[in-house]
C-alpha cells in the first residue's frame, strides 16, 4: 500500500503503469479495489491512480461532511504530490459526483472525464432524509445493515442469483468500510450542488457508462448528461446494474481502452 499526506489524513493509493495519467474515482461505499480490473487492463498502456477517497478504503477518516469538493480537493493534491498536472479523471457514481466537482474546481487538469453509472443533479429531500438516515445507521450498527439494503439495488437480479462472486466482492467492500467514513460521505452527498449548469461547459472527451438495469443512477440520468456535454460518448451496458464495471468488466474495459485511445494528443 502506498500512503501519502494529504492535507490532514493519511491517503492511500494505487499509482501503477506509465504513460498518460487516469484517476478512477470509486463509489460509495467502496474503496479502491472497485477498480482491480480496470487498473489492470488500463496499466498496461497509461498511468492509473486510484485512491481510497477520504474515510474510504485504507484512507483515513475525518469529521464532518465529506462533501464532493473536499473529495475532489484531495484528489487534486494527490496528484500534486504524484507530480502530475493533467489526466483523465474518470468516477463511478459518487465517484462520478467527485469527478465533475474536480471539472469544476480544476477544469485545466482534466484531458478527458469518464462519468460512470452517475448523475449531475443534487439529491432530493427525500434522498436526503435517506441519507441522513444511512448515516445514523451506519453509526450506531455498523455496515452490515447498510449492505443489506444497498446490495440489491447495486447488482441486477440476474447478479444477485447467479454470480456470487461479485455479490460477495461488493459486499465485502461495503462491510469493510468504516461507518464514520459512510457517514461522512453520505453527509457530503446530501449536500453536494446540482452540477446539471456545468455539463454545456465541459469541453474536454466524456465518456458516459451507464448499466442498463441501474436501479441508483438510471439510464435516463446518463443520457441526460450526453444530451448536454457536447460531443460525448454514451455506452450503455447490457445486463448490467449500478456496478458496472463488475457485472460487464469487459465491455467497460474495452470501452474505457477505445476511448483513451482515440484521445487527442
Ligand atoms: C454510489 O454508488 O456511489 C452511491 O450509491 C451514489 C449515491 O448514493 O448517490
Amino acid at each position: 500500500m502506498t500512503l501519502a499526506r494529504i492535507d490532514d489524513i493519511q491517503m492511500a493509493y494505487t499509482d501503477t503503469g506509465i504513460g498518460r495519467p487516469v484517476v478512477l474515482i470509486h463509489g460509495y461505499p467502496f474503496n479502491r479495489t472497485l477498480w482491480n480490473e480496470q487498473v489492470a487492463a488500463l496499466s498496461t498502456s497509461y498511468r492509473v491512480i486510484a485512491p481510497d477517497l477520504r474515510g474510504f478504503g485504507e484512507s483515513d477518516a475525518s469529521d464532518g461532511a465529506a462533501t464532493m469538493n473536499r473529495l475532489a480537493q484531495d484528489v487534486s493534491l494527490l496528484l500534486d504530490h504524484l507530480g502530475i498536472t493533467r489526466a483523465t479523471i474518470g468516477g463511478l457514481s459518487m465517484g462520478g459526483y467527485v469527478a465533475l466537482a474536480f471539472y469544476k474546481q480544476f477544469p485545466s487538469r482534466v484531458r478527458a472525464l469518464i462519468l460512470a453509472d452517475t448523475r449531475a443533479q443534487a439529491d432530493t429531500e427525500e434522498a436526503k432524509q435517506t441519507r441522513a438516515q444511512h448515516a445514523e445507521k451506519a453509526l450506531t450498527e455498523g455496515m452490515a445493515g447498510i449492505a443489506d439494503i444497498m446490495l440489491p439495488k447495486l447488482l441486477t437480479p440476474e447478479t444477485v442469483s447467479k454470480r456470487p462472486e461479485v455479490v460477495k466482492r461488493v459486499r465485502d467492500m461495503m462491510l469493510k468500510t468504516k461507518p464514520e467514513g459512510a457517514a461522512g460521505a453520505l453527509r457530503g452527498m446530501a449536500e453536494r450542488e446540482d452540477q446539471t449548469d456545468l455539463l454545456p461547459k465541459i469541453s474536454v472527451p466524456t465518456l458516459i457508462l451507464a448499466g442498463a438495469e441501474d436501479a441508483i443512477t438510471p439510464v435516463a440520468d446518463s443520457e441526460k448528461m450526453h444530451r448536454a456535454i457536447a460531443g460525448s460518448r454514451l455506452v450503455v451496458l447490457e445486463n448490467a446494474g449500478h456496478v458496472s464495471n463488475l457485472e460487464r468488466t469487459e465491455q467497460f474495459n474495452q470501452a474505457l481502452l477505445d476511448f483513451q485511445k482515440e484521445l487527442p494528443h
